[in-house]
């Protein structure tokens, strides 16, 4: 298997820029907060950056909705502070990753402005019409933010799709000309300099032949409108026009974000020949923890099982071997914290079951991507109050789960909330133990995880044991031995029911690792009969205990 790709032995930083530096004290981070803080992400020694998107947009959902994918969105800078941004990133000889949202546009995009126009408007194919069908909307869909996909226009009488919000109408890729303006698009920042792209729900956008409804199960108004309009059937077709037009003309790295993708589309998505993707986010072990109950979606309170989360990830590392390659993450802009859903962030725990994870995620074979705060060992917001949290999905959620349907109950919907929602990843970054955790001297426009005093930049920087120290030496393992990259996974005999333990295994022509991860707060015994003659790589305890394992222990052995 191919494993000499540049992106292969890279490792990514994510920043979701609104919440990680403010520069001019407007309580939003901006490009400027990033340019200042570039020394911090080299000294973490990572390869590239991926920014969440900056283009200029209305914000209703924090920039997934973009007006004008040429523009800078001014509350972040303007187009020459994104030159000095990308200027510098390859100074420091590390590459940049943009956000790529054309499953949909924002309604305030120029070619929505034009389409709605009506029916004989030239852009009127750029989205997706339809009649209505009885009076009602065309299908019974639901948005991933609550309500229904359609939206009906009242000066043409007809409605349009929106998979999510209704100010984020789907663009129609059945359009030849919307699909090379996008590709034009695409080409005038490859120009410019950037080196890839993280493509924005990209399996959604080749949408049924048919528009038919869905099933609805009990207690849900709507159908679950994922399994509709994932993987389409001329997805392909899509992405491989793309990458002629695009990725063959320049050395990008593209990671295409694919719910509902299996091992077997991933195979196709991210095949090793790069004829659509570099990689892909499969969502499966982000979905571990979903309620049992559909009409709740993620909403709920179950913790994924060590045995659920193995055979997950084992499936995800076997089934790519030599075939296609896997993005590793835990933490992202839409998920909950590591720490707080799969280890444990008491302060007893918080440091070793954060290093335990990161232990787990690097040595396994795919591209790492790490979250901003995610190298502190940040954890979720735990905030009380509903007016705390400024998401859309949660706020509609809320209404739409509490107030309309009344599945649950007020007190059970803030503990679910707590737990999932998206604003848990947004809470700004924790720089020091100053007024608003140095993120900005304006109230910031999400609040600070009142933890900001313990869990910062400054303190972990002073600390050697830190939890940004433990991310560091796990970069530099990865990009000093190959095994990392282009071992060979498989887990250790008898392992594969352990509910307490993680093993896994590494291997290459010349090295192998054993990966001995405890998932508990207790002590615990395992023998696995390895070698006497074995070197300790990495730890998150200073000393080892051969076959007692302590409280969430990481330890990595070359054997
Ligand atoms: C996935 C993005 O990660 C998420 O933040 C966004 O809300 C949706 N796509 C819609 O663009």
């Amino acid at each position: 298997m191919t494993t000499n790709n540049w992106w292969q032995k890279s490792i990514v930083y994510q920043i979701y820029p609104k919440s990680f530096q403010d520069s001019n004290n407007d309580g939003i981070g901006d490009l400027r907060g990033i340019i200042n803080r570039l020394d911090y992400i080299k000294e973490l020694g990572v390869d590239i950056i991926w920014l969440n998107p900056i283009y200029r947009s209305p914000n209703v959902d924090n920039g997934y909705d973009i007006s004008d994918y040429q523009a800078i969105q001014p509350d972040f800078g303007s187009m020459a502070d994104f030159q000095e941004l990308l200027d510098k990133i390859h100074q420091k000889n590390m590459k940049i990753m943009m956000d790529l949202v054309v499953n949909h546009s924002s309604d305030e995009h120029e070619w929505f402005k034009a389409s709605r126009q009506g029916k004989n408007n030239s852009k009127r194919d750029f989205y997706i019409w339809r009649d209505p069908v009885d009076g009602h909307e065309p299908t019974n869909w639901g948005s991933y933010f609550s309500g229904s996909t359609w939206t009906l226009d009242k000066t043409s009488g007809q409605y349009y799709l929106h998979l999510f919000a209704k100010e984020q109408p789907d663009l129609n890729w059945e359009s030849p000309q919307m699909r090379h303006s996008v590709y034009d698009m695409m080409n005038w920042w490859a120009d410019k300099g950037v080196d890839g792209f993280r493509m924005d729900v990209i399996n959604l956008i080749s949408k049924p032949a048919k528009f038919q409804d869905g099933s609805v199960d009990l207690g849900e108004t709507y159908a679950d409108v994922e399994p509709i309009v994932s993987n389409g059937h001329k997805i392909h077709q899509y992405l491989q026009e793309m990458n002629k037009n695009v990725m063959k003309h320049h050395n990008l790295v593209t990671v295409g974000e694919t719910p509902a993708a299996s091992p077997d589309d991933a195979k196709k998505y991210a095949n090793l020949d790069s004829t659509e993707l570099n990689m892909v986010f499969q969502f499966e072990h982000m979905s571990l923890d979903a309620n049992k109950n559909p009409a709740l979606g993620k909403w709920g309170d179950r913790r994924t099982t060590l045995s659920e989360l193995r055979a997950n990830l084992t499936k995800w590392q076997l089934a790519l071997t030599n075939k296609a390659w896997n993005s590793l993450y835990w933490n992202n802009h839409d998920q909950p914290r590591v720490v707080s859903r799969f280890g444990n962030d008491c302060p007893e725990y918080r440091v070793v079951s954060a290093k335990m994870l990161a232990t787990m995620l690097h040595f396994m074979q795919g591209t790492p991507y790490i979250y901003q705060g995610e190298e502190l060992g940040m954890t979720n917001a735990n905030f009380d109050n509903l007016t705390d949290y400024k998401d859309l999905e949660t706020l509609n959620i809320y209404q739409q789960l509490v107030n309309d349907e009344q599945l649950v109950s007020s007190t059970t919907m803030m503990n679910y909330i707590k737990l999932h929602s998206r604003d848990n990843a947004r809470t700004p970054m924790q720089w020091d133990n100053s007024t608003n955790a140095g993120f900005s001297q304006q109230q910031p426009w999400l609040a600070v995880n009142p933890n900001y005093p313990e869990i910062n930049v400054k303190t972990e920087l002073a600390d050697e044991n830190s939890v940004f120290h433990y991310y560091q030496k796990l970069i530099k393992l990865r990009h000093t031995m190959p095994v990392i990259t282009d071992g060979r996974y498989q887990l250790i005999d008898g392992n594969e029911l352990d509910e307490d333990v993680f093993t896994y295994i590494r291997e290459n022509a010349d090295t192998k690792l054993v990966i001995i991860l405890n998932f508990t707060n207790q002590t615990i015994t395992r023998n696995y009969q390895l070698p006497i003659k074995k070197t300790l790589l990495i730890s998150n305890y200073t000393e080892d205990l051969g076959s007692t394992l302590r409280p969430y222990e990481a330890k990595v052995y070359k054997i």
